[in-house]
C-alpha cells in the first residue's frame, strides 16, 4: 500500500518479527522502528529492509533516531516492555511495563496523535487501559492485540486434535488475554460445522485448557521471552485489516462502552477493524455459562485497573 507508515515501538523478537512480515507482505511503503537499543535498532532496520529489498518488496524500514520520525505514521504497535519468565503470570508485569508503554506515548501524543495503535505489550488487557488513559485518545485509536492469537492457538490445537480442515478452521477466543480467557467452542468451526458436532465434551475441554496455556507454555521453553511468531503474524493481521480498510472482524482488546453490559474496561470481543481502527464492536450472544467465564475475566481486567489507578496514575 502506497504512501502508508507503519511504526514499531520496541524492537525484540516480537517488534522484529512484525517488521520482516510486514516488510515482506508489502502492506506499508515504510516502516519506522523505534527502540533504546540504538545500534540494535539500526542493525535489525538495515537488516529486514535488505531482505524486503531481495524479496522485490517496496517496503523500506528505517530506524527512528526521535519521535519526530514517528512523523506521518498511519499505524504504531507498541511491543516495548519485559517479557515474563518462566515462574511469573503476564499480571506480574503491570507497573513495570504500564511506565515503559505510558513512556513511549508520550512521543505519539505529540508527534504522531491521529495514529491508531496496536498494543501488544503484556498484561495485554491493563496495556490497552494504560495507553488509552495515557494518550487521552479515543477509544476507537487503541486497540490491543490478544484474541487473534489465543485464536489462532485454539485453531492449531483443534487441527491437532482433528486432524483435518487445514486451513478451514476458525476459532473465536473472548476475554482477557490471561489465564481466564474464554475461548468459545460452539463458535469454532472446521470447515463451517461447529466444534460441538464434531467433538466430545473433553476433546474440547483438552483444546480449551491448551488454548488458555498455549503462551505459557512457550515461556516455559524458551525460559528467557516468549513467543513471537504467531503474535508478531496476528498483529500483521490488524496492521493489514486497517490500513486496507478490510473491514474484517478479529477478536481484540479494546475498552468497553456499554458493550456486553461493560463500561470503562478493557475486554477481548470481535471487532471490525478499518481504517478508522475499531469500526464496530460485534456483541455475540453467550450463553449463561460463557457470560460468567467473560464477568470473570472482565473482573480480573478490573483488578489490574484498579491496581493502575491506586498506584500509577495517582
Ligand atoms: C503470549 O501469549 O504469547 C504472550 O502474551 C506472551 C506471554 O507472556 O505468554
Amino acid at each position: 500500500m502506497d504512501n502508508k507508515k507503519v511504526g514499531i515501538i520496541g524492537v525484540g523478537n516480537v517488534g522484529s518479527t512484525l517488521a520482516y512480515t510486514l516488510a515482506h507482505k508489502g502492506i506499508c511503503s515504510k516502516i519506522v522502528l523505534k527502540d533504546i537499543r540504538e545500534n540494535i535498532v539500526q542493525a535489525m532496520a538495515l537488516d529486514i529492509s535488505q531482505s524486503a529489498n531481495a524479496a522485490k518488496s517496496h517496503t523500506i524500514v528505517t530506524p527512528a533516531k526521535s519521535g519526530v520520525d514517528l512523523k506521518g505514521c498511519d499505524i504504531i504497535v507498541i511491543t516495548a516492555g519485559l517479557p515474563r519468565k518462566p515462574g511469573m503470570s503476564r499480571d506480574d508485569l503491570l507497573l513495570t511495563n504500564a511506565k515503559i508503554v505510558s513512556s513511549v506515548i508520550e512521543d505519539i501524543k505529540i508527534y504522531a496523535p491521529k495514529s491508531k495503535l496496536i498494543i501488544v505489550s503484556n498484561p495485554l488487557d491493563a496495556m490497552v487501559y494504560t495507553a488509552i488513559k495515557s494518550s487521552g485518545f479515543s477509544r476507537n485509536q487503541v486497540i490491543g492485540m490478544a484474541g487473534i492469537l489465543d485464536s489462532a492457538r485454539m485453531s492449531h490445537f483443534i487441527l491437532e486434535k482433528v486432524g483435518y480442515g487445514a486451513g478451514q478452521i476458525e476459532s473465536s477466543v473472548m476475554g482477557g488475554h490471561g489465564d481466564d480467557m474464554v475461548p468459545l467452542p460452539n463458535y469454532s468451526t472446521v470447515a463451517g460445522v461447529a466444534l460441538p458436532e464434531i467433538l466430545s465434551k473433553n476433546d474440547i475441554n483438552d483444546i480449551v485448557e491448551k488454548t488458555k496455556n498455549g503462551g505459557l507454555q512457550i515461556v516455559k521453553l524458551l525460559e528467557t521471552g516468549s513467543a513471537y511468531y504467531a503474535p508478531a503474524h496476528a498483529t500483521s493481521l490488524m496492521v493489514e485489516a486497517i490500513l486496507d480498510n478490510k473491514r474484517k472482524i478479529y477478536p481484540c482488546a479494546v475498552m468497553l462502552d456499554g458493550e456486553y453490559g461493560y463500561e470503562n474496561i478493557v475486554g477481548g470481543v470481535p471487532v471490525m477493524l478499518g481504517s478508522n481502527g475499531i469500526e464496530k464492536i460485534i456483541e455475540l450472544n453467550l450463553n449463561n455459562e460463557q457470560k460468567e467465564l467473560f464477568e470473570k475475566s472482565i473482573n480480573s481486567v478490573k483488578e489490574l485497573a484498579n491496581t493502575l489507578e491506586e498506584k500509577f496514575f495517582n
